[in-house]
Order: C-alpha cells, then structure tokens, then sequence
C-alpha cells in the first residue's frame, strides 16, 4: 500500500498521549502469510493530558475484531491507525489483525529472513505488528504468547512458561513499544552466563543459523566484557535473567537493542578469523557494547519522541566509544572516529541534508537515524564532560540514572542533570543540540614581551532553515610547544564563547608553537595558517597523540591540495616527516598505519570547494596515485620490515596488538605492491591463513589491476559464505580504477549472487560505488545513472534503504556544472518514480533543496 501523503511533524507540536498504558498481552498465532496476532492492552486516562482523541496506529493490518471491556466495537480505520470511543475510565482493549510477514520485504515490523521470523520496531514499526499508540513516551509492561511450530521462541524479558509448539515471555521492565521483538525460528544458541556484581546469574545466548555456530565465540566474549564495563565505570547492572543475541542476515542496520533481545545484523555480530578482518572484529566488539549499553541508556531512560533520538544514539554512541578506548588503544580510537566523523557527518552538516542534533522537524523519522544525531551526538557528550570535568561528568550521569530510570526524557532532562550535578549554566551549550552546520574556529596568534596571544574567531556557516548562527561554547584543548620541541603549556581548556576572543600566555622565554584543539577536542573546523615547516614540527614533536597524526594529516591534504591546484610536486617535508614517524618502533604499529592513511578523495574535494575551487575528481584521483607512488618510492627502504609486522608469532587474535600490526603490514604492502607490481602481495594472498591478510593482499592485487585468478578463487573458496561474498562484490567496486568503475559495478549487478533484496548485498555493492569517488563522478554520468536505476528498483521493496543510500547524492553541489545537471536528472528520475515512498520522497527532496 502506498505512504499517506507526507506531512512534516514538528517537535513543537508535541503532546502526550490522553492514556496511560498499564498492561498489555500479546499472542502470536505465526504463519508465514497469515500471522494471527491477538492483542489485550489495559488503558486508563492520563490525567496529564488534555487531548482524549483514542487514536492507535496502525499499518499495513487486517482487522479482524475489537472490543472495549469486551463489547465488540467497529472502530474507524484510517490509512495509519484507527480512532475508537474509549470510555473516560480504565478500560481493557482487545483486537485481533492479521499481517503477512513473509511479504514484509521492508524490514519493518515481523517479516522473514530464511525462513525465520523476526521483527524491527524501531522506529515505528510497532504499528505494523497491531494496533497501539506507537510512540516511545507510552511505557508498559509486557507478556507475550508465541504459537508456532518452530524449534525456539522468542520475545522479551524472561521466559515463564513453554510447551511443545508456543513459548511465553514476560518483560517486567516498562518499555516502549518501539523496544519490542520477537523471533520464531530454526536457530542454536552459543551459551555462557555472567554473574552480575550484585551476585545474580544472567544466562547469554547468541542465536544463529546452523552452520554460523563457529562465529560466536568472540560476540559473546565482548558482550561479557561490556557487561562488567557497565558495571566498573558507569556503576550499571543487567536487569533480566536472560540476555539473547540473534543474528539475521536481512536487516536494515548494524543492530536493535530491543530490551533482553537483541537482534543483530549478521555482520554485525557474526566472525571468525578465516572470515572477518581486524576491522570486523573491532566493529563487532563496539556494537556489541552498543546495543548492550543501551540497556540503561535507551530502554530503562527512553526518549519522549523521536527528536530525541540523540538523547539515547548520542550517549550510547559516547559509552561505547569510551569501552573501545578502555579495551584497545585511546589514540587509536580517537583518530578513527575523527575519520569517521569527518568521513560521514562533516559532508552532512555541510550540505543539503544538514540538521541540528536533535532535528526540529521531520517527516519520516528513519531518515533521521544520521551520523549526526549519532556521531556529532557523541562529541557533543565528549564536550560536555570535558567542560565540565570527569567528576562533574560522573556526578551529573548518577543523577541521570537515579533522576530518570523509567521514564521518557528529553535533551532538557538531561541538560538540567549537568546543570543540578555541578552548578553550571548550559543555555548557552543547548545550541550544540538546536544549531546545526558545523563551526568554523579561525586562528590568529601574537607574540610580544613573553606573551603569547591566541585569537580565535567562530563562524558557522547557515545551514537549511537557519540563515543566522549565534556563537557556541566550543572547549578548544590547546598546549604550547618550545622551540626545541618541549612543551612549555601542559593541555588546557580554552572555552571559546565569543565570536572572538583573545587567550594570552605569559612568562615565555621563546615565541612557542601552539598544538590546537587537542585530541579533537570539538566537533569543528580549524582553519589554521601554518607553514608545512610547522607542521613538519608538529608531527616531530607533539606530545599529543591526536595532534600529532593531524599534523601529519594535514601535511598531507597541503600536499594534495597544492598538487591538484598547483600542479606542485609532492611535499618533502611530508616525505620527510612521515619517513621519521614510520622508523619509529616506539609507535605503536596502529598508529602509524594511521599516519600512512591519506583524507578521503571525497574529503579532498570538500577542502578544495571551501576555497573557491571546483574539485575535479580525475585531478584528485591522480593527485593521490601520484602522492601515492611518491610515498612509496621515499620509503621504499623500510616498507619490508614494515611489512614483515604483519606475520605475528602466535595463533590469530584480533586484539589490538596484533591487529595492529598487520594494519601497518597491509599498510606496507600497498605501497610495495606500487613498486614490484603485486609480485609479492600475490605470494601473501596464496598463503593468507585469516581474511585480514587474504583481503589485503586481494586488495593491492586488484589496485595494480592484477588479481583476476585470486578473484575467482575467492569465489569458489566463499561463494556459501554471504558475509565474505559482500566482501567480494564490495571490494571490486571500491578498488575499480575510475574510467572502469561504472562497467565493473554494472556487470556485477548481473551476477547470479546479487541478491539485491538483501540490505547487505546491495549496499556492499552500491554503498562502494558512492565511495568510489573517482569513479562514482565519472565524467559520463554512468555511475550516477546505475545508483539511480536501483535506487528506484529498491525503493518499492525497502524504502528505509533506499533512502539512506539517496545520501550518496547529498555533495552534488560541490560539483561542476555538468554533473551537477546529470545529478539533478537521475535526482528529478528518481522523484518522479510512481508511488516512490515517504522515506525516498523527503530524502529527495531535501537533497534537491
Ligand atoms: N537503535 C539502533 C542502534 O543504534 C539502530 C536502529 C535504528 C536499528 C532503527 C534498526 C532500526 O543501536
Ligand atoms: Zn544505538
């Protein structure tokens, strides 16, 4: 059935629900076309409210019957609910609808994967299962009933009772109904327990697939981990006598932390060393913990509506960063979120789809599941507690947990925590929640009679819907370096509040050489006039981790930048520094694999159009291969025994220590690979004896243009495995040199295995082809074509994907006018697709501007 025409909600406009939700019990009669699902809710009146309309959303549903205190009633159904005449005293509420699972190809609400059953709920796709006021601000107990003939039955909160054919499960914790899950199927469960600090024994099951038993082992080692680092740092508990993980392998996102149930994207949780590289497994272990910590943070605190998204997605995403911190390296992490952030949230905030951290208004709420309400959330918790101090921070969270457990809160709630916890004022840090774009800090320095002066400016540029920015409190780290390298200012916290302010240092016997925003310490841009020498500097002799690898980062888009607009030749004292960085065994191997990455081709191109330039993607990508050939040839001295870290003694861990050094080692043999032609990455792939090792050495094979024999070896060694063929069909987009990139990408649509259904699947191919930047912009318009068509192919099936990847387009203005006017064809192709869906109409839309 068609989306209702879009309207646009507004956070303004909220009010709570006129009843309150006391019980509710569900049974669940599962057939694959015909799921029977019979509903009793207990309602009484809200005395807070002051709109009584009974209204129930509701979608996509067959009603059978219903009836109020058990007179049957014939409520009138609209296209997304039903309103009934409730009586103005506590009331029993029973329906009975059918649904269709087996057809749910959406992902939203129950539907099937293999055979399984299996929901989605959050957002909203509660009101595809019955008929409920579907909103997280309506909290209740639950117990469900599950009838099927299926080997194991689940649902939340703790099993209490079973019989052949049907299990029932009784949630005590009130939740939302956007936290509801249930799953039906032929499935084995990998077991543990954990005792909790109090002394209750919790029983953990990851549920997979046969044949997937060998991939559990490490998704249960970290949820354990996370268990006791919920407990160890933030002082927080499980709350159930069960916690069950269950893997699918069709699923929109990277997982649903549903309370006692998790479910997770296959490739999410799912991992063994032959299959899954370093990266996997470190991206398992921080969902993993993700998923977990919203235990507290999300299910016993939930959000009032959804424009509180970031209240939950933005701590959570904080915890969970801070766990990865804990248990591998702090650097490390901090780096690759700044990557990721820059990757991701920067091209947003910068763009058509730029929104506040918690949007103001939206029309479908899963377009707002962003890397700015997630990514720029967490930084804004990062700046908090950095103003604030760890204590403060500490202080301000027990309060949180004491003030709120059980209740539906909002970015108000949580500010006011901070404020009670240590006396400060936050109206004026509030703006990082309401102004979006992402601010500018320009740097000026003086240096007089042993006074050091630092003027630093604030601009944000606007932003759609918000023309005029007002300044922020933006916590800006900075330490001071001497002549000679030794740092004569520890770290301090300048609190920048004004559009200009001047910080002085005094008593320097030297003009020092300023290390600004340490550690990231904001989400913002640094427009900074240093000269290559000082940041050649800089990456010398830093004490600060961060800045150190951004000096050297920064080194290298000058480089980039001066080569595409210049035509200069690389930069020595890049070569030079980086060369000194790579010779240092004091480093950890993570970090300078770090420091060998280059920005984004993409990140290039922003650079480049914020100084007036229009980037020209060809001239970016040779830029890089040039800078790249460079690189290699001024290390070429080093890059063997660089290379020879990744052959660690010992069995195969993916703990940060080795996989580490077979970070630097891959790093190593990319540019080796740039000398002898992938002669020695084709030895390395025939002996690779885990994924990490046997995807680098593909990988530099396929940039070299090599690798045809390993391909297809690759794909009769894995063509069972779907996780390891994403890999495959990825990888060749990716690394497919531009001019042949939308023949390659095309070609692989008609592969018998693009099973295009599958949200992996398609973004594996699809999502490389947008990140192929080179070859997604390719001058003939094909690439952008190819999205197009399967964006429209897809969207009948799964809008909520589609409109997600509709992001690839978002940078489109950056361009030339020529694929400006090809984008905006297969923008205009794609918004005239009949009956295209909410999710995919606003994404659009919006994009369009
Ligand atoms: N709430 C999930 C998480 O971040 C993400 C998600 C959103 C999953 C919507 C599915 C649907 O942990
Ligand atoms: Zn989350």
């Amino acid at each position: 059935m068609r989306d209702a025409a879009p309207t646009t909600i507004y956070l303004k406009d909220y009010t709570p629900f006129g009843y309150i939700v006391d019980s509710v019990h569900l049974t669940f009669d599962l057939a694959p076309h015909a799921t029977r699902v019979k509903s009793r809710i207990s309602f009484r009146p809200n005395p807070e409210a002051t709109d009584t309309t009974f209204f129930l959303h509701g979608e996509n549903l067959r009603l059978i019957r219903a009836s109020i205190d058990g007179a049957e009633v014939t409520p009138e159904v609209t296209g997304g609910g039903l309103f009934a005449a409730a009586p103005a005293a506590p009331f029993v509420w029973e329906a009975e609808v059918e649904i269709d699972p087996a057809n749910n190809t959406a992902l939203e609400g129950l539907y099937m994967s293999n055979g399984m059953y299996c929901t989605q709920c959050e957002a909203e796709g509660f009101r595809k299962i019955t008929y409920y006021p579907d909103r997280p601000d309506v909290m209740s107990t639950f117990t469900v009933r599950i009838n099927g003939d299926l080997p194991v039955l689940l649902s939340n909160g703790n099993p209490t009772g079973s019989g052949e054919g049907w299990a029932e499960w009784t949630d005590p914790w009130p939740k939302p109904a956007y936290l509801f899950a249930l799953v039906a199927g032929d499935l084995l469960a990998h077991s543990d327990s954990y005792i909790t600090r109090s002394g209750r024994e919790v029983a953990l099951n990851l549920w997979v697939r046969p044949g997937d038993e060998g991939k559990c082992a490490f998704g249960m080692e970290a949820l354990k981990k996370s268990m006791k680092w919920d407990e160890d740092v933030y002082g927080r508990e499980y709350d159930l006598d069960v916690f069950n993980i269950v893997a699918v392998d069709d699923f929109n996102m990277g997982a649903m932390e549903n309370k006692g149930l998790n479910i997770f994207n296959s490739a999410a949780v799912l991992a063994s060393p032959e299959t899954s590289t370093d990266a996997n497994f470190e991206r398992i272990e921080a969902i993993i913990a993700h998923e977990y910590f919203h235990n507290w943070t999300g299910n016993r605190i939930t959000c009032r509506d959804w424009f509180q998204l970031c209240l939950k997605e933005g701590l959570t995403v904080f915890r969970d960063a801070q766990f990865t911190s804990d248990v591998r390296s702090a650097p490390v992490e901090r780096i690759r979120d700044v990557i990721d952030l820059r990757a991701r949230q920067f091209p947003e905030d910068n763009g058509p789809l730029s929104h506040p951290v918690r949007p103001e208004s939206f029309q479908e709420i899963n377009n707002f599941y962003t890397a700015t309400v997630y990514e720029k959330g967490a930084e804004v918790i990062g700046m908090l507690k950095r103003l604030v101090g760890d204590d403060g921070y500490a202080k301000a969270l027990d309060l949180y947990f004491d003030r709120h457990d059980g209740q539906a809160c909002t970015i108000e709630d949580w500010l006011k925590v901070f404020e009670d916890a240590t006396g400060r004022d936050l109206g004026q840090f509030q703006r990082w929640y309401s102004q979006a774009g992402t601010p500018r800090i320009k740097v000026e320095e003086a240096w007089a009679d042993g006074t050091y002066t630092l003027t630093l400016s604030q601009s944000t540029p606007p932003t759609p819907g918000q023309p005029q920015k007002h300044p922020q409190v933006i916590p800006v780290a900075v330490g001071l370096l001497g002549p000679n390298g030794d740092e004569v200012r520890p770290t301090e916290i300048l609190e920048l509040t004004e559009a200009r302010q001047s910080f002085t240092f005094q008593g320097l016997a030297a003009k020092p050489v300023p290390s600004i925003l340490r550690g990231f310490s904001a989400p913002v841009i640094l427009d900074q006039d240093s000269t290559p020498a000082q940041r050649a500097f800089l990456l010398a002799h830093d004490t600060d981790p961060f800045n150190r690898w951004e000096a050297g980062r920064s080194l290298a888009s000058d480089t980039l930048l001066k080569m595409v607009t210049q035509d200069a030749a690389p930069d020595a004292d890049y070569l030079d520094g980086l060369l000194a960085v790579l010779r240092d065994d004091g480093l950890d191997p993570a970090y300078r694999a770090l420091m060998l990455d280059l920005p984004s081709q993409s990140e290039l191109a922003a650079m480049l159009h914020d100084r007036g330039v229009t980037p020209d993607p060809m001239a970016i990508w040779t830029a890089v291969e040039t800078l790249r050939q460079a690189t290699a040839q001024h290390m070429q001295d080093v890059l063997p025994r660089l290379h020879s870290q990744s052959q660690v003694d010992g069995p195969y861990s993916p703990d940060a220590e080795q996989s580490g050094k077979r970070a630097l080692g891959s790093a190593a043999l990319a540019l080796i690979s740039r000398q002898d032609g992938g002669a020695q990455a084709a030895s390395e792939y025939a002996r690779a004896d885990n994924m990490t090792l046997q995807l680098s050495a593909l990988s530099c094979l396929l940039k070299a243009g090599k690798g045809e024999t390993e391909l297809a070896a690759y794909y009769d060694q894995w063509r069972d495995d779907r996780l390891v063929m994403d890999k495959w069909f990825g990888l060749q987009v990716a690394l497919a040199s531009p001019d042949r990139t939308p023949q390659i990408a095309r070609q692989l649509t008609q592969h018998a295995d693009f099973n295009w259904k599958n949200p992996n699947r398609f973004r594996a191919l699809m999502g490389s082809l947008a990140m192929n930047h080179a070859g997604f912009h390719h001058e003939s318009g094909a690439s952008y074509a190819l999205l197009a068509d399967w964006l429209i192919r897809l969207d009948p099936v799964n809008p909520q994907t589609t409109a997600r990847m509709c992001s690839a387009f978002q940078t489109w203005k950056r361009y030339d006018a020529g694929r400006q006017a090809m984008i905006r064809a297969q923008l205009e192709r794609i918004a005239s697709a009949p009956d295209l869906s909410r999710d995919t109409t606003e994404m659009i839309s919006r994009i369009l501007g």
